[in-house]
């Protein structure tokens, strides 16, 4: 059978660890170029350096998704390299959390420029091209915590909410040329950033969980490559859960 992304060029933010590496390996797996942009250099370069060991084709990109200087150059080199952007994974995202009386501002500031208007700035730069092309997949990494609130995330939760309210409109917007617009909603997955999350909150929230268990990386790569894919053609504006049945 042909691979599921044979012939695509994915871009994935946040690429250089945790669900955002998963992610960037499952698309390289199936077939896709993968850019893997990371505003770590370092990491960036590791994760392709892995998806081209395992045969696959990658390109590493250093990029603040803040900075639309930075972006407009990336979109530029991408569409140099490889002519096309069929496939954008908005998964780059941050934590500051502190409870609403003790937050500063700054806190919630660099949340939301980095969660929300990062995935604005980058979607904005790239939706022309998939709208020349009349093709394109859009997806967004939005949370559980966006749908149902969270202790202690003022910030990431209006973030999480936000891009599911924006890929609403993109998938009304965009829909008509070809291009689908979907968010996933991750649980609690173990990675890096769930490492701020103090034991007992953790185990709580694992006690609640069906499935009795945090999620994997690999699980929510498995949810993007599905959107990615052309099995996902008539899904669009979907917000996918993957949480282990977290909250039902
Ligand atoms: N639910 C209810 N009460 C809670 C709570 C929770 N989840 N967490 C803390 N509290 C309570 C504490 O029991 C404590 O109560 P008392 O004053 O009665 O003892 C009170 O709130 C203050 O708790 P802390 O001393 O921990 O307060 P703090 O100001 O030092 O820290 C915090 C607050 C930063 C929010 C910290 O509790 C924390 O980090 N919580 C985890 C937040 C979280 O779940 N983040 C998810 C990160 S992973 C992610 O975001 C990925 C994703 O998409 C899901």
């Amino acid at each position: 059978m042909d691979k599921h992304l044979a012939n695509r060029v994915a871009l994935i933010t946040g690429g250089g660890q945790g669900i955002g590496r998963a992610g960037a390996l499952r698309f390289a797996g199936e077939g896709a170029k993968v850019v893997v942009i990371d505003i770590v250099a370092e990491s960036a370069r590791a994760v392709a350096d892995e998806i081209k060991a395992a045969g696959g084709e990658a390109m590493a990109a250093t990029c603040d998704v803040t900075r639309r200087d930075q972006i407009d150059a990336l979109v530029g080199q991408v569409l140099a390299a490889y002519g096309q952007i069929d496939i954008l994974c908005n998964n780059a995202g941050i934590t500051r959390d502190a409870r609403l009386v003790k937050m500063t501002e700054d806190e919630f500031d660099s949340v939301v420029d980095v969660n929300l208007k990062g995935v604005f700035n980058l979607t904005q730069a790239v939706a022309p091209h998939m709208i020349e092309r009349g093709y394109g997949r859009v997806i967004s990494a939005s949370s559980i915590v966006g749908l149902y609130g969270n202790f202690g995330q003022t910030n990431y939760v209006a973030t999480k909410a936000g891009v599911i309210g924006m890929t609403r409109v993109w998938a009304r917007e965009l829909g008509p040329k070809g291009i689908t617009a979907n968010a996933v909603a991750p649980g609690f997955i173990a990675t890096d950033m769930v490492k701020t999350v103090p034991q007992e909150v953790l185990d709580k929230f694992i006690s609640m969980t069906p499935a009795r268990r945090l999620g994997e990386p690999e699980d929510i790569a498995n949810a993007f490559l599905f959107l990615a894919s052309d099995e996902a053609s008539f899904v669009n504006g979907a917000v996918l859960s993957v949480d282990g049945g977290l909250v039902l």
